[in-house]
């Protein structure tokens, strides 16, 4: 009795201190708070040098917090494709962890083809536990600049020529990554659509090409996938630096917008303190300004948004005005992020997340060709598969720029169909041609050797000669992650296959059986010897089980349903980029920096080259299947449809083939008449449905009015005018099957 008296006396005490504790604490430090309370409370409790501290790095990749307040640090880390392996403190070279080795996802040009947005959640949960897991605050990515040229060499970073498509594949990535108490870093903001001069080109864009073309995609990953930081971009546009531009940051981000994240400036990417501090900065990173390097003391107190800006409030410069608000944004995703109510330890390198890497990659790897059914390969039992050409063994998670990863295993296409075979056939691997013989990149090494002296004679001979007893000839080229290839800091410098990759697969062509070519490419190769081959597959970085996917779909294991996120054109000159001014752009005497002009306005990719009726290779949205589907019944729910309203548009898709299969269909507008040049067409939805054979499912679409409208940029406004419109549905941009039309009244 007397224990029990005693024993619930304790209890009682515990519970009466515990609630006082918790009502002495402050507010911000209350997980269950609302997150806008914790931040005034934080804020009012901050001195003026703790709020500067805030706004920029400490390190490499992290940003200060406020240690007094218990506050914790800002860890930032590439991204997109997985978690960076960590680097120094203060440089960029390899920390040398034996932990830090990754999973790496498919390449986001790979997440894009995948015209699906479930792999787009499933991709930005799966690397949001990686982040999480390696105790990441901001994942750098993803990026969606638009492949305006496919020169670019960080197309392979981004989704595609489409503003649309990008803009729907961002958003469940942002969605996926930020479930997990992580920060998405959507970049590279905004206009940002090539490699050349990056840090001293400047583009000049018109206000509907910016609004129609370069802004959907960032203002989906705003408004509807509620990013909580974003990355401005080295480039200038409109002659100011886009880390601290004033009508991208402060007029539409965050006015137009209503942007409540972190600006983070891209590493070095901020020029400027005053603009910095006024036009809309909030995090100042990778600034390599005068004394950081071997400085005595805290040398990233040098930063733009350090030192120089504390004086200037001291001075009464600026007013605390704006560092309020930069910190109100930084404290925001500190309780979004690492002081987040429910923690959780996330996951890294696991099954589940390399069995997600080889499906997203298996979903967006595109059948472009595919003549007598040359694939899926059905080679004899003991057969013999050769396999020509460098990107057979070449690991490709290496390289790149700030994307490289140090990946705990990547399986290339020799060991993926090794893999998929075991002893039922013969596999037998020609190098063909001498590519890119690098193997390391920023220290992380793939281990290879590469080397081969002999000559391009003697390797498409010895590859001629193993081609004439094979079943099947599988050619895997394309470009790699070197200088000028699919690389960050420079651009590709031609369209067509580097290294003499024509040569080999001419010769192949002559003496082989079967000859299927595989392409690896960020963006569009253009493919003159397309008639000379049976099938064409265009692959990508498939990550860490790049390989695996790939012989997925070789073998039929996966039935091919990629879709081609840009067009392939017959050739450079097809498209709508024709002077030097355009790109790389112009530096005349006494410029200070290049000028890209966007003088082809909205007419890039497809809308250019379906409204100048300009045939193409292979057209964007293009991408075949081992079935085929057939649309039938499309029909309007209304003949008309006013401003206000939306106007519902169905077809029945059935698989007609005897496979199980995915089609994506895609909904194009065309307005009829219009006071303005408008593209033909322009795609404004799209669905990809899984149908068991012979299956048959209805899609529907909503059509509104923003989905007619174009951008006047005198009044401002998004403009529908009304008139006829046609609903184009189609499997590709130029494969329409069924058109529909409707009045907007
Ligand atoms: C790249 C960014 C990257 C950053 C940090 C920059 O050079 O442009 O995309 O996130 O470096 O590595």
């Amino acid at each position: 009795m007397k224990k029990t008296i005693i024993l619930t006396a304790a209890v009682l005490f515990s519970a009466v201190c515990f609630a006082q504790k918790t009502s002495d604490r402050p507010v911000y430090l209350d997980p269950n708070a609302p997150v806008e309370e914790r931040v005034e409370d934080a804020l009012s409790r901050m001195t003026l040098e703790e709020k500067v501290g805030m706004t920029t790095a400490q390190s490499k990749f992290s940003s200060r917090g406020v240690p007094r307040l218990g506050i914790p640090e800002v860890w930032h880390t590439d991204g997109p494709h997985g978690i960076r392996p960590e680097v120094l403190w203060d440089e960029w070279d390899q920390a040398g962890w034996t932990n830090d080795s990754c999973t790496a996802f498919p390449a986001l040009v790979n997440l894009a083809a995948t015209w699906d947005k479930e792999m787009s959640l499933l991709y930005g949960r799966s690397i949001g536990e990686e982040a999480r897991y390696r105790k990441k605050d901001i994942l750098l990515g993803p990026g969606i600049n638009i492949c305006r040229t496919p020169l670019n060499g960080r197309n392979f970073e981004y989704m595609g020529e489409d503003p649309y498509l990008a803009g729907q594949m961002v958003v469940p990535y942002i969605q996926g990554v930020q479930e997990n108490g992580v920060a998405a870093c959507v970049k590279h903001y905004a206009v940002n659509n090539q490699e050349f001069q990056r840090t001293q080109s400047n583009s000049v864009v018109d206000d509907r090409t910016l609004y129609e073309i370069y802004l959907p995609a960032f203002k989906a990953a705003v408004l509807e996938g509620n990013a909580w930081s974003i990355m401005g971009s080295y480039n200038l546009y409109n002659g100011q630096f886009n880390c601290h531009n004033k009508k991208l940051l402060v007029d539409i981000l965050k006015g137009e917008w209503g942007f409540d994240g972190v600006v983070v400036s891209d590493w070095g990417g901020c020029r400027d303190s005053e603009e910095a501090i006024l036009n809309g900065l909030d995090i100042e990173m990778g600034t390599w300004t005068n004394g950081l390097r071997g400085a005595a003391s805290d040398s990233y107190r040098n930063y733009h948004m350090a030192d120089p800006y504390l004086k200037g409030l001291r001075e009464g410069k600026y007013t605390t005005k704006e560092l309020d608000d930069k910190c109100r944004r930084i404290l925001r995703l500190i309780f979004r992020t690492s002081m987040r109510p429910e923690p959780n330890y996330g996951r890294f390198v696991c099954p589940e997340h390399y069995q997600a890497a080889r499906d997203i990659s298996a979903a967006g790897v595109v059948l472009l060709k595919n003549d007598n059914n040359a694939l899926p390969l059905n080679v004899p039992e003991g057969g013999k598969i050769l396999l020509v050409g460098e990107n057979v063994v070449k690991k490709m998670v290496v390289g790149g720029g700030s994307s490289n990863l140090k990946t705990a295993y990547e399986v290339n296409p020799l060991e993926g169909l090794q893999n998929a075979y075991g002893d039922k056939a013969e596999i037998v691997w020609a190098r063909g041609y001498v590519g890119d013989t690098s193997t390391s990149y920023n220290m992380v090494d793939t281990g290879q050797d590469l080397t081969d002296d002999r000559s391009p004679k003697e390797l498409i001979a010895e590859a001629v000669e193993a081609a004439k007893d094979a079943d099947v000839v599988i050619f895997v080229g394309g470009l790699n992650k070197s200088a000028h290839q699919d690389n960050e800091s420079t651009d590709r410098q031609q369209i067509t296959l580097p290294y003499g990759q024509e040569d080999v697969i001419l010769a192949l062509a002559e003496v082989s059986k079967k000859l299927v070519v595989v392409n690896i490419s960020g963006s569009a190769v253009a493919m003159p010897w397309a008639g000379e081959v049976d099938a064409i597959v265009q692959g990508w970085y498939g990550g860490t089980e790049s390989g695996n996917a790939l012989a997925d779909v070789l073998t039929g294991k996966v039935n091919p349903s990629g879709r081609l996120p840009f067009t392939v054109p017959f050739r450079y000159e097809d498209g709508p980029i024709k002077t030097e001014a355009q790109y790389p752009g112009i530096k005349e005497e006494g410029d200070e920096y290049w000028q890209t002009h966007y003088s082809e306005g909205v007419y890039v990719g497809y809308r250019w080259y379906s409204s100048k009726k300009i045939k193409v290779q292979f057209p964007f949205g293009h991408g075949l299947s081992y079935t085929t589907f057939e649309y039938a019944n499309a029909k309007a729910d209304q003949p008309e449809m006013t401003a206000g309203q939306t106007l519902k548009v169905s077809v029945d898709v059935t698989n007609t083939g005897a496979t199980d299969g995915a089609e994506v269909v895609q909904l194009y507008i065309n307005d009829v008449k219009s006071t303005i040049d408008r593209p033909v067409k322009e795609l404004k939805n799209f669905e990809k449905v899984y149908l068991k054979a012979g299956e048959t499912k209805t899609v529907t679409f909503e059509i509104d009015a923003q989905d007619l409208s174009y951008f006047d940029a005198d009044k401002h406004e998004w403009v529908a005018e009304p008139g006829k419109f046609k609903a184009l549905i189609g499997s590709s941009s130029e494969d329409i099957r069924s058109t529909v039309n409707f009045k907007l009244n």
